[in-house]
């Protein structure tokens, strides 16, 4: 074939196509013209390749180039037909883009620590009980951690291995440069002192937070850990009121059937003082200690002993929290692994 036979053939085919893809009025006319062109077996553009056998050798180079300018008239008009009339796959479904049965983003919501959620159920009981709640600083005087607690300078508890006393460095960075030495309490029963050294009788508190001891941690001790203090002043007040509101309140957090049991035992600040057990399954566990408190404490708050009487009670929280869950070792609160933490 001659080589101007050929290229007439390739632009009058170009020519065509574009006026057919023009001319496509919608997604299956457009497929029609796209076969009839550009299909891989029938095509017409397949079937003028085959021709260019038939072109001479010496001619072949320029064939082929015209052979792929036809080639990409072709395809620009059908893109533009495509354009103008919306991708023929995607108009045939209804697909909205959006598959609603892939797994969705996961947002992993923050919790409270488990120490915290027992903390606000244990405000919430005692405040049913009528207890509402006061608050003391970490950082104690040996007068509010000891001495008003009727805990003499040569108790073993003041013992500085017992004890996190504050260094001297450290005291002056709290621009505090009294011979009174500070330490990290190591009871809440300062909260005790604190109230009543600012409010007039009767008196019906819990304070719940941080203590600290200079204790190996092991299964059952760390050495920072958080106790509920409580404390009730008024007139006439017993040992049965001190049993009473212990039960109602291990029954509150514990459940119906738990019960409670004293045993005779010694703080400084409480006279008598006692063990509280509460029952578990066949046994018995200690949860802390109480008594009424002691004449000598409410005198060095400036009571009077005659007038008014009370008691007080310290549990530990993180006991509590994990019988309730059963937890076996008071480190998993502290070691800040969201497997643990993220079962509460
Ligand atoms: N402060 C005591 C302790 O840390 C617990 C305690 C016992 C508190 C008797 C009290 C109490 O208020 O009356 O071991």
């Amino acid at each position: 074939m001659a080589l101007s036979d050929f290229l007439e053939q390739l632009d009058q085919l170009a020519s065509s196509a574009e006026k057919a893809f023009q001319e496509a009025g919608d997604a299956s006319a457009l497929d029609e013209v796209r076969v009839n062109f550009l299909g891989a077996k029938n095509g017409q553009l397949k079937s003028v390749q085959k021709e260019m056998g038939a072109v001479g050798k010496e001619d072949r180079p320029t064939a082929g180039k015209k052979f792929n300018e036809c080639k990409t008239r072709i395809e620009v008009a059908f893109q533009a037909a495509k354009d103008r009339l919306g991708d023929p796959a995607a108009a045939k479904s209804s697909d909205p883009g959006f598959d609603m049965t892939l797994p969705g983003h996961e947002f992993h919501l923050g919790r409270l620590h488990p120490i915290t959620q027992t903390i606000e159920e244990l405000k919430d009981i005692m405040g049913r009980l009528g207890f509402s709640v006061a608050d003391g600083p970490e950082i104690e005087d040996e007068r509010h951690n000891f001495e008003a607690l009727n805990i003499p300078r040569e108790h073993p508890a003041r013992d500085p291995l017992d004890n996190f006393y504050l260094g001297t460095a450290q005291k002056a960075q709290l621009g505090h440069r009294e011979e009174n030495p500070l330490l990290l309490r190591s009871q809440t029963s300062t909260v005790q002192i604190r109230v009543m050294e600012s409010t007039p009788p009767p008196i019906r508190i819990i304070s719940l937070g941080r203590v600290y001891r200079p204790d190996t941690a092991d299964a059952t001790h760390y050495p920072m850990f958080h106790q509920m203090e409580g404390l009730l002043i008024d007139r006439q007040v017993t040992m049965a009121d001190l049993k009473s509101v212990l039960r109602l309140f291990a029954r509150s957090y514990l459940g119906a059937d738990v019960n409670i049991r004293f045993r005779p035992s010694f703080f400084p600040f409480t006279e008598p003082s006692v063990e509280a057990d509460f029952s578990w399954n066949d046994g018995w566990i200690e949860f802390g200690g109480a008594g009424m408190v002691d004449p000598n404490v409410l005198r060095a708050v400036g009571y009077d002993p005659e007038e008014v009487t009370g008691f007080a009670f310290g549990l530990g929280v993180e006991r509590l929290c994990m019988r309730r869950h059963g937890i076996t070792d008071i480190r998993e609160f502290y070691k800040n692994d969201v497997r643990f933490l993220e079962q509460f």
